[in-house]
C-alpha cells in the first residue's frame, strides 16, 4: 500500500456497504472500529505480527458479546463469527468497488487491539481490515493456492 490517505469519504461507503452484510437472525451483533490515525496504525501494527500491510486506515471487524448474550444465542452458536467472515467479505469487494486495496488480519492480539482501538465492554476484534491505495507490482506476501472451483466442489447425488 502507498502512504496516501484513505479518504473518510470511501470508507464511509465501505462501511455503508458492509450494513448490508447478511447476518444469522438478522441480528448485526458485529461492531466495526474505523481509524486513519497514523499513530494508532503503528500501535495496530506493532501488536499484530501478521500485519505485513502497512495499512493508511483499518477497520477492526468486532463481536459485541454483550449483544450476543442479550440476544441469547448460546455460546457455541457460529452465527457471529460466520456473521464476521459476511461482513469482512462485502468489506473487501466494497473497498475494491472504491479503489482501495484491502487484506484481513487475524494474527494480532485481541487484548492488546482493545486497548489499542478503546473497544467498548464486551466488543472483542475478530479481525482487522488494512486498508490503503494499492502499491502497483507488489509481490504477494502469501503464495496464492491454485485451486479451480472443482477442486473445493463436492456434486450430489
Ligand atoms: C480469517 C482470515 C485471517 C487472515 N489473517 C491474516 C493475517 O493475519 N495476516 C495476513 O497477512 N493475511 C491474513 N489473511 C489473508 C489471507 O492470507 C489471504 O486472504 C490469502 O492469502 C489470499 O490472498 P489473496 O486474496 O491475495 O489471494 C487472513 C484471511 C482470513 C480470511
Amino acid at each position: 500500500m502507498t502512504d496516501e490517505p484513505v479518504a473518510r469519504e470511501q470508507i464511509e461507503t465501505i462501511l455503508d456497504a458492509v450494513r448490508w452484510a447478511p447476518t444469522a437472525g438478522n441480528r448485526h451483533l458485529q461492531r466495526f472500529v474505523a481509524t486513519t490515525d497514523p499513530g494508532t496504525l503503528r500501535v495496530l501494527r506493532m501488536v499484530s505480527p501478521g500485519m505485513i500491510a502497512k495499512p493508511t486506515a483499518a477497520i477492526a471487524v468486532c463481536v459485541d458479546h454483550a449483544l450476543v448474550a442479550e440476544y441469547g444465542f448460546p455460546p457455541e452458536n457460529h452465527g457471529p463469527w460466520i456473521d464476521v467472515g459476511t461482513a469482512t467479505a462485502t468489506l473487501l469487494l466494497a473497498a475494491q468497488a472504491v479503489g482501495l486495496g484491502a487484506g484481513p488480519v487475524s494474527s494480532f492480539s485481541r487484548a492488546a487491539v482493545g486497548v489499542v482501538l478503546d473497544l467498548p465492554e464486551g466488543w472483542v476484534a475478530e479481525l482487522v481490515v488494512c486498508l490503503g491505495h494499492p502499491a502497483p507490482d507488489q509481490p504477494r506476501a502469501i503464495k496464492p493456492a491454485r485451486l479451480t472451483w472443482r477442486d473445493l466442489t463436492h456434486w450430489v447425488p
